[in-house]
C-alpha cells in the first residue's frame, strides 16, 4: 500500500491500488523531460554503463546511450513508456528484484517521496549499486518559501515535509553525499507543482494540476479555495503586483536538488 492515500481513497476503500495508476493518465503530456534537467542527471551518471531507474513512471530522464534497467510498480505509468524505453520491471524500490551490486549507478527521480519505506527503499538501492546514486528531488525548506506554498496552500509544504525525505537525512544516510541547487526554468517542460513559479495561470488549469500528486491529496475544498484567491489575485492584479517580477525571470531556485552519492 502506498503511503501516499488520496481523499478520494478515503471513501473507495481503494487502498491498494498503486496510487499513480489513478492519477497518472496524463502525466507524460504535462511532464515531459527538462532538457536542462537532462543534462545535469546524464552529467552526474558519470561513467556509469548500467543504470537502474527506480520509480520510473514513464522512462523520463533515462539516457539512451547507456544498459537502463527500470522499476516501477503502476502500470498506467509503464504504459506510457515510449516504444523504444528500456522495459520497465513492475516493482517496487523496497524489494528490487535485482542481484547485490548489479548496477553501476541508481536513479531516483521525483519518486522517493512515493516510497513506501524510504529507509527500506535505500538499503535495497544501496545492495544494488556499485558506484553512484543520483536522485533528482525537493528541498522542502527552500520550497515552502515559493509564493504558491507560502501565500496560497501552506498544505502543500506541511505534506511534503512528511513525504520528502530532507536533506539532513539524505546527508546522514548516504555515503559522500553532493547537494546541488538545481534553478527551475521559467519554461520548465516538466510539469511538477512548483515548476509553475512565473507561469500562474497554469495552475488554475486541471490537467496541470492533474500531473501533480500533491493536487490529489490535499482536500478538495481547501484546493478550490486556494484557486478561487488564486483566480481572483490574478484578475485583480494582486499577483502580479506582489510576484510580477518573477514572469521577467529566466530560473529561480524553488528547492529542486540534485543529490548524488558516491559509493565506490
Ligand atoms: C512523480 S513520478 C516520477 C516518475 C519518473 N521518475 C519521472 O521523473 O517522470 C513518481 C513515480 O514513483 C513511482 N512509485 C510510487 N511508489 C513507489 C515505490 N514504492 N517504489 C518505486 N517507485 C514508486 C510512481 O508509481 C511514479 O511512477
Amino acid at each position: 500500500m502506498s503511503k501516499l492515500i488520496l481523499m478520494d481513497d478515503y471513501a473507495q476503500g481503494a487502498w491498494t491500488a498503486p496510487v499513480y495508476d489513478r492519477i497518472g493518465l496524463n502525466y507524460s503530456q504535462i511532464r515531459r523531460p527538462d532538457p536542462r534537467f537532462e543534462a545535469a542527471i546524464w552529467g552526474a551518471l558519470g561513467s556509469a554503463k548500467s543504470v537502474l531507474n527506480v520509480g520510473a513512471g514513464c522512462g523520463s530522464y533515462e539516457p539512451a546511450d547507456r544498459e537502463v534497467t527500470a522499476i516501477e510498480p503502476s502500470p498506467v505509468m509503464i504504459a506510457q513508456r515510449p516504444e523504444n524505453a528500456a522495459p520497465a520491471i513492475q516493482a517496487s524500490a523496497e524489494d528490487l528484484p535485482l542481484r547485490d551490486k548489479s548496477v553501476d549507478a541508481t536513479l531516483c527521480v521525483f519518486t522517493m517521496h512515493h516510497w513506501d519505506n524510504v529507509e527500506q527503499g535505500l538499503d535495497e538501492v544501496l545492495r544494488v549499486t556499485r558506484d553512484r546514486i543520483v536522485i533528482l528531488t525537493v528541498d522542502t525548506d527552500v520550497m515552502a518559501r515559493m509564493w504558491l506554498c507560502h501565500e496560497y496552500l501552506p498544505e502543500i509544504a506541511v505534506h511534503d515535509r512528511r513525504t520528502f525525505p530532507s536533506m539532513e537525512y539524505l546527508e546522514a544516510r548516504l555515503p559522500h553525499l553532493h547537494i546541488g541547487t538545481v534553478p527551475v526554468p521559467a519554461d520548465c517542460t516538466d510539469g511538477f507543482c512548483i515548476a509553475f513559479w512565473s507561469r500562474p495561470e497554469a495552475i488554475l488549469d486541471s490537467r496541470v494540476r492533474g500531473a501533480s500528486s500533491i493536487w490529489h491529496l490535499l482536500p478538495v475544498a481547501m484546493v478550490e479555495e486556494a484557486l478561487t484567491r488564486l483566480r481572483r489575485d490574478l484578475d485583480s492584479g494582486d499577483w502580479d503586483r506582489r510576484f510580477g517580477q518573477l514572469r521577467g525571470q529566466a530560473a529561480l531556485d524553488v528547492g529542486l536538488r540534485l543529490v548524488v552519492s558516491e559509493l565506490a
